[in-house]
């Protein structure tokens, strides 16, 4: 191989925007009047994020959530732990967690027993994107954007080795895993 693998479009920023859309009304109708707290877990999802709250027509808070999964590339090692905590309180909040990717779906299932012990009056998944035919453990995503073959995806937020971010659309690396 030797040279770096190359994007290759997915969907376009246009497709996302239209789902974005899709999901926003979809929590539009779930949290109207219910104050929620969106946890962001950097950085995959700060785009996406981005996007949503400017959908959403009522008063939320955003907070963000780091966690690392002691892995490097583009395996996941298993083992989850919270690099850079929350701020706010979760006890009695509706939680709504924006997620980038659930692949393994190792870190949110971890993520969701961390939230769950410290009491939030609800907790739900919102996914741009759902990798199924890699996953470990089941999670059960309350807001999906796109379904994504078994490739490394990158753009819109998402990273190869802190590559690609910066891409408007959602791609997948060709010549990777
Ligand atoms: P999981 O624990 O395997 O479900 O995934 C944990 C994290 O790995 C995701 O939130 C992403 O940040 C990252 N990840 C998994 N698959 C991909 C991918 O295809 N592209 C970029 N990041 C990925
Ligand atoms: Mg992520």
């Amino acid at each position: 191989m030797g040279s770096e693998p190359k994007p290759r479009i997915l969907f376009t920023k246009h497709e996302i925007a239209a789902t974005v859309e899709r999901l926003a009304a979809e929590i539009r109708q779930d949290y109207q009047g219910k104050h929620p707290l969106l946890v962001g877990v950097l950085k995959g999802s700060f785009v996406f994020m981005a996007d949503l709250i400017r959908r959403l027509d009522f008063p939320l808070e955003v907070d963000f959530i780091r966690l690392s999964s002691y892995g490097r590339g583009m395996e996941s090692s298993g083992k989850v732990k919270v690099e850079q905590g929350l701020s706010a309180e979760v006890e009695g909040r509706e939680v709504l967690i924006i997620e980038d990717i659930v692949d393994t779906g190792l870190a949110v299932s971890f993520l969701l027993d961390y939230l769950r012990k410290q009491k939030p009056a609800s907790v739900r998944l919102c996914a741009l994107t759902d990798k199924p035919s890699r996953r470990r453990v089941p999670v059960n995503i309350d807001y999906l954007g796109f379904t994504v073959p078994n490739k490394f995806i990158v753009g819109y937020g998402i990273d190869w080795d802190e590559k690609f971010r910066y891409l408007p659309d959602i791609c997948a690396l060709e010549s990777a895993k």
